[in-house]
C-alpha cells in the first residue's frame, strides 16, 4: 500500500500550532477543559485502562441517538473521523476496484482509495450550479466494478447541502450495483442558520456514515469519531480496528459521553446561537428536506466563504465580540447556552468563524 501524501494536512500539521493567525481553521472554537466538564474531580477517579474497543455501550448509544435509523448496535467508537473513514473504505475496497469521490472533498478518502490500489473516479459539484450535484453525471460513473461512493455531506470545501431528494436518489444509484455510500457527515451540526443536516443513515440499506466531534462540537483533540453502519459493516470495521487503535483513548471517551449529553447546546454554541430553523426531520422519516439557501452555507475560505464573520481571524483569542456588523452576534450564543435546561454550563460563545480546512485542488 502506497498513500499519496495528504498535503492540506502536512500543511496543517506543519504550521497551524506555530502561526499566529490560522485563516485555515476548520472547526468551531475548541473547548477548554473547564468548559467541556462540570466536575473535574470525579474525572480524577477515572481509571484509564483500556477502553471498549467498540466503544462503550452509553457512547454508542449517545451516538445512535442522533441516527434515528441506528441502535447503538450499529455504532462502532473511532479515533476521529479519520479512522472512521480509514476503516469504512479498507474494509470494502481491493485493488482493481472502482472509487467514485465526489469533488471538491477532503481528500482523506481520496488518498485511501488510491493506497488501497483502487481506481478513483471524480464527480465534481457544479461551481456555475451553485456547488449542486448533477446525479446524471454520478449516475453515468458508477458501475458494476464501482465499491464505494464517498459523499461529504454537508460538503467540505464548499459548504453545501444535499436535499432529502437528491440524498435519497444518490444512495439509490449508488445501490443499484452493489456499491456503498460513505456518507462523511463530520460537518452536521455545523450550519449556521439551516436546520441541522439529516443523516444519511436509514435512507437507504447499503450506506454508511462516518461523524465525529472535531467540528461542530470543538472538540478536535479528543479525537472521538464513529461509524454508523449496518452490523456487517461495524463487524468488518471492528476487526480492522483491532490492528489499528484497538479502542478508544479512555479519557477522551468520557469527555465525549458528556459531550453528546449536551449536544444540543454545543451544536447553538456551533452557529453562534444563530437563528439556526427548527431541525429537519430525519431522513428516515421520509420527510423532505428544504433546499438549502446559499446565504446559510457553512463557508469555506477556499472556494471564497459564501458568509463569513468579521471576527473570525481574532477566533484564536476567543474574542468574537457583537459586532454589529455581524449577521449573527455572539451574544445571542450566550443567552442560548445559559437559558438552556441543563444549565449551569460554562456559557462562552465560540467564536465566530468561517468553517473550512481543505484541499487546495481544483477541478482540473
Ligand atoms: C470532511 C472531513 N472529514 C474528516 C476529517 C477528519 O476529522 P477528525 O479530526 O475527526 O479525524 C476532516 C478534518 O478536517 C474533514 O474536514
Amino acid at each position: 500500500m502506497r498513500f499519496p501524501e495528504f498535503a492540506m494536512e502536512r500543511m496543517q500539521s506543519t504550521w497551524e500550532h506555530r502561526v499566529t493567525y490560522d485563516l485555515s481553521e476548520s472547526g468551531i472554537e475548541a473547548l477548554t477543559l473547564d468548559e467541556a466538564v462540570r466536575d473535574l474531580a470525579a474525572l480524577g477517579k477515572q481509571r484509564i485502562g483500556y477502553a471498549n474497543g467498540m466503544g462503550r455501550d452509553e457512547t454508542r448509544s449517545l451516538v445512535a441517538a442522533f441516527h434515528p435509523a441506528a441502535t447503538r448496535d450499529n455504532v462502532l467508537i473511532t479515533t476521529g473521523t479519520s479512522e472512521a473513514n480509514f476503516l469504512a473504505l479498507a474494509t470494502l475496497v481491493e485493488p482493481g476496484d472502482e472509487v467514485v469521490i465526489v469533488m471538491p472533498n477532503y481528500m482523506q478518502l481520496h488518498g485511501v482509495a488510491h493506497g488501497l490500489g483502487a481506481t478513483v473516479r471524480e464527480v465534481w459539484l457544479g461551481e456555475e450550479s451553485g456547488w449542486r450535484i448533477d446525479l446524471d453525471v454520478l449516475r453515468a460513473a458508477v458501475t458494476p466494478r464501482t465499491k464505494a461512493v464517498c459523499v461529504c455531506n454537508p460538503n467540505n470545501p464548499t459548504g453545501q447541502v444535499l436535499t432529502a431528494a437528491e440524498s435519497g436518489e444518490l444512495a439509490a444509484i449508488v445501490s443499484t450495483h452493489g456499491g456503498w455510500l460513505i456518507a462523511d457527515e463530520v460537518y452536521r451540526g455545523a450550519e449556521r442558520t439551516a436546520p441541522e443536516t439529516a443523516t444519511f443513515y436509514g435512507s437507504h440499506d447499503r450506506v454508511i456514515v462516518t461523524g465525529g466531534l472535531s467540528k461542530a462540537y470543538g472538540l478536535p483533540g479528543l479525537r472521538i469519531g464513529w461509524i454508523v453502519a449496518p452490523p456487517e459493516r461495524i463487524a468488518a470495521a471492528w476487526s480492522m480496528k483491532d490492528y489499528t487503535t484497538i479502542a478508544p483513548a479512555t479519557l477522551s471517551e468520557v469527555l465525549a459521553e458528556i459531550a453528546l449529553a449536551r449536544r444540543g447546546q454545543l451544536l447553538a454554541r456551533a452557529t453562534c446561537g444563530g437563528s439556526r430553523p427548527p431541525r429537519e426531520r430525519s431522513a428516515s422519516s421520509g420527510t423532505a428536506s428544504p433546499s438549502i439557501p446559499s446565504s446559510s452555507w457553512t463557508g469555506s475560505s477556499r472556494t471564497g466563504a459564501r458568509w463569513s464573520c468579521p471576527a473570525r481571524t481574532s477566533a484564536r483569542r476567543g474574542t468574537c465580540a457583537s459586532d454589529s456588523a455581524c449577521p449573527r452576534p455572539c451574544s445571542a450564543a450566550a443567552s442560548t447556552l445559559s437559558t438552556a435546561r441543563s444549565a449551569p454550563w460554562p456559557t462562552r460563545p465560540a467564536a465566530c468563524m468561517a468553517v473550512r480546512h481543505s484541499d487546495a485542488r481544483r477541478r482540473p
